[in-house]
């Protein structure tokens, strides 16, 4: 059940409109003035506190400032009777998750209550990088947006707005910076949480066949629809579709997806009967759409449509503070997805992860400690562990990180043509033309790299498993294929 603090000096005010909350199922605390009202905070933070301006005393505002330094990414919201807009900017420039003007409204005043604690709830984050602190109870799903930065807290609010309604939102920014995350926590946080999530990548999908997934088809649409297909748009019905990359749909699916806008509608391809469709969409794109309508490839009206909601994510150089709390939380959620011990950083560690640019934003950052956490040793993230992580990504274009690198082989690849691997891929060149020169390289370097993992994890074939992307059981079938020794460590 969530907590609301309101803080008033209007003793009816605090009556009536805690009763209110309170058959709404809210659980309510109340303080006269600001002082108390920040005293009630640092003794056992709400999830919201909702507050008057005008109070004897400190005013709303200046208590609101010491509540979230007390307690920050509490959301406040703050009450006024005076429309004046400079205590509105004030408030909402202070930090305040949004103001309403008295009297107002129960329903206005409930949709404001929903959408700060959405807010709220999406804020809360790990602090600290010691591996004590990896393995706090908190929410740790995988899927946890982090984030304290300014810059993100104005995502999260946006997030806490646009979830509850069924607004198409485009969700823009650069790779890597979280627009799937987003999309997920839109979902999570809306109405339709309870109900599909389905994601088209229409940069995956090759332009013939995207129209197809998309919308499905009728029996002899085509050569080789042999049976009816259920698209995409159906499968989410009454449920969330996410179209990624959608700056790069082809034109005239286009036209399609405007039209299901316009009309809640589609048609299988080939088929004659309209199928009204209940899904909310949202979509993500990380190109200059102004640029892709100037040059024609994407369609002003369908752009005009996606962009009235949109959230953009904030480049991780713009979020102040923040890396050292996605380090946290990546070192504790890769750790376990490892099946490691985490071993924490160094401050010096740490130093070089803020001072670094991350051209590949939050994804990079994530690999990056996937290769620390291997590099380490069981002691803290050093410097020298830390340099060979950052140091091992060659390429920094947007995207580029977007797998790991399997250590070595790559590496080895670019780092010219003097490197064992060339050196190695050479002979096998010469001595198995137009043999098998292609297999035999491939075996060899599998069976290096599965070796290496099968090290690096001290023999535990899950680890091993994980580490290279690969199913256990594929993994198993491999080691007997290379026939590799195991030496299994007690673990
Ligand atoms: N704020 C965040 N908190 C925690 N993890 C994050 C955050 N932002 C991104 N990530 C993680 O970073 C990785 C990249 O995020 P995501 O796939 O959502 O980015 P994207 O913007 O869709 O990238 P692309 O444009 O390349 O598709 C994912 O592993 C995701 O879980
Ligand atoms: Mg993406």
């Amino acid at each position: 059940m969530a907590q609301i603090l309101i803080v008033d000096d209007d003793a009816q005010l605090r009556q009536s409109f805690g009763k209110i909350l309170e058959s709404e199922g809210f659980e309510i605390r109340a303080a006269a003035c600001g002082e108390a009202g920040v005293e009630a905070v640092k003794s056992l933070p709400p999830d919201l506190v909702i507050m008057d301006v005008r109070m004897p005393g400190i005013t709303g505002i200046q208590a609101m400032q010491q509540m979230r330094a007390a307690c920050p990414g509490l959301p406040v919201v703050i009450m006024t009777a005076y429309g004046g807009t400079e205590t509105a900017i004030e408030a909402t420039k202070l930090g305040a998750f949004d103001y309403i003007l008295k009297p107002f409204d129960v329903p206005d005043i409930l949709r404001l209550i929903g959408q700060a604690l959405t807010a709220g709830r999406l804020t809360r984050a790990r602090v600290a990088i010691a591996p004590e602190d990896s393995e706090d109870g908190g929410d740790d799903s995988g899927d946890a947006l982090v984030g304290r930065s300014r810059a993100m807290q104005d995502v999260f609010k946006a997030i806490g707005r646009a979830a509850p309604t069924d607004a198409l939102v485009l969700i823009r920014g650069e790779s890597g910076t979280g627009k799937e995350l987003v999309a997920r926590a839109l979902w999570q946080h809306g109405s339709r949480a309870d109900k599909p999530f389905v994601v088209i990548n229409c940069v995956a999908i090759p332009d013939t066949l995207l129209e197809s997934e998309l919308f499905g088809y009728e029996k002899g649409a085509f050569t080789g629809a042999g049976s009816r297909r259920v698209g995409k748009i159906e499968q989410a019905q009454r449920g969330t579709i996410f179209l990624d990359e959608i700056g790069d749909m082809p034109m005239n699916v286009q036209a399609k997806i405007l039209r299901l806008l316009q009309e809640k509608q589609i048609e299988r391809l080939g088929g004659r009967e309209t199928i009204p469709v209940d899904v909310r969409i949202l979509a993500a794109t990380n190109r200059d759409m102004e640029a892709a309508v100037a040059e024609g490839r994407l369609r002003e009206d369908l752009y005009y449509r996606l962009k009235v909601v949109t959230v953009t994510l904030p480049h991780l150089r713009e979020r102040e503070g923040d890396v050292s709390l996605l380090a946290a939380h990546f070192l504790s959620r890769l750790a376990r997805e490892l099946d490691m011990q985490n071993p924490g950083l160094t401050p010096e560690a740490l130093d070089m992860l803020t001072a670094h640019p991350w051209p590949g934003n939050v994804r990079e950052l994530g690999n990056v400690l996937k290769k620390a956490l291997i590099f380490s040793r069981g002691c803290p993230i050093d410097p020298e562990e830390m340099r060979q992580a950052i140091g091992t990504r060659r390429d920094a274009s947007p995207g580029a990180d977007r797998n790991t690198d399997p250590r070595g082989a790559q590496e080895a690849a670019q780092a010219g043509g003097d490197a064992p691997l060339r050196a190695f891929i050479r002979h096998a060149l010469m001595d198995e033309a137009g043999n098998a020169a292609f297999e035999h390289v491939l075996d060899a370097v599998a069976r290096d790299t599965i070796a290496e993992a099968l090290e690096i994890t001290g023999g535990n074939r899950t680890r091993a498993a994980k580490l290279l992307g690969l199913s256990r059981p594929t993994l198993i079938a491999k080691i007997e294929k290379y026939g590799l020794k195991v030496t299994t460590q007690v673990q």
